[in-house]
């Protein structure tokens, strides 16, 4: 059965001092609660922090993450950092596509395509992010959009990497914004999803994938949206950077 996830995502936040002191103190609340915690914790801090975070959590608590990777194995990229390089300090997840990524870096489906192949081939798990814009939402074109980003960055998988996915429904208009979709859109689209899971890979496949709803989640609404039959934990930008906001999330998961 799949499990419910709580990823923070701390986009560029935080000096590597504040970002250690943050990590550790998730680290002990979830410790000091050992035992009722039944999400998994997933954080994805900036690059320059991971090694050192790494050493203040442990692996079966928190799960690190990298915000980004590069879509090129190796080579005279400037400034890029790539999957192998991430996997050999310890990161096991990877955010790929998120709409920052895709709206001011140009992110196309073909480079996602490409990045999301060499964290598969890592040995690391992609958190595979998809989200309309307002503009979309309100024309009524949103489940089209989310259809066919999936399509076209995850559909040449074979079902046995498909399933070391987890999937992110971000709606661009709710990502830093403090609007939040309703429970009700959320379940609605989390739900289409899966159908479109199902319908590519099969029912076993589709129900066993982790989709993640972010934008805006936060303690004061978090629970409504996880209690959804088809939201199955958060990716959490801003609320993440707080360690008891982030953990009031964690509890509800
Ligand atoms: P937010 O960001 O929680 O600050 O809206 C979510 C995200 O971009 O992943």
């Amino acid at each position: 059965m799949r499990k419910n996830i709580i990823a923070g995502n701390w986009k560029m936040h935080t000096s590597l001092r504040e970002g250690v002191a943050l990590a550790s103190a998730l680290d002990k609340k979830i410790q000091k609660h050992e035992g009722n915690i039944e999400a998994g914790v997933i954080i994805a801090p900036p690059l320059t922090h991971l090694s050192l975070i790494k050493q203040v959590i442990k692996e079966e608590r928190i799960c690190l993450a990298a915000q980004n990777c590069s879509s090129e194995i190796k080579g005279a990229y400037t400034g890029e950092v790539s999957a192998k390089m991430l996997k050999s300090f310890g990161v096991n997840a990877v955010i790929i596509g998120h709409s920052e990524r895709r709206e001011y870096f140009n992110e196309t489906d073909e480079i996602l395509t490409k990045k999301v192949n060499l964290v598969l081939e890592n040995d690391m798990k992609p958190i595979f992010c998809c989200g309309e814009n307002l503009g979309q939402r309100e024309e009524g074109t949103h489940f089209g959009v989310i259809k066919s980003q999936i399509q076209n960055a995850l559909f040449h998988l074979p079902a046995n990497d498909f399933s070391k996915l987890i999937i992110a429904y971000e709606p661009i208009w709710a990502i830093g914004t403090g609007v939040t979709a309703s429970s009700e859109q959320a379940q609605e689209m989390h739900a289409f999803i899966r159908n479109v899971l199902k319908e590519k890979y099969g029912k076993e496949i589709a129900e066993n994938i982790s989709i993640l709803y972010g934008g805006s989640m936060k303690p004061a609404n978090a629970k409504e949206l996880l209690a959804q039959t088809d939201v199955d934990g958060g990716l959490i930008g801003g609320a993440s950077l707080d360690a008891d906001d982030f953990f009031e999330i964690i509890k509800f998961a």
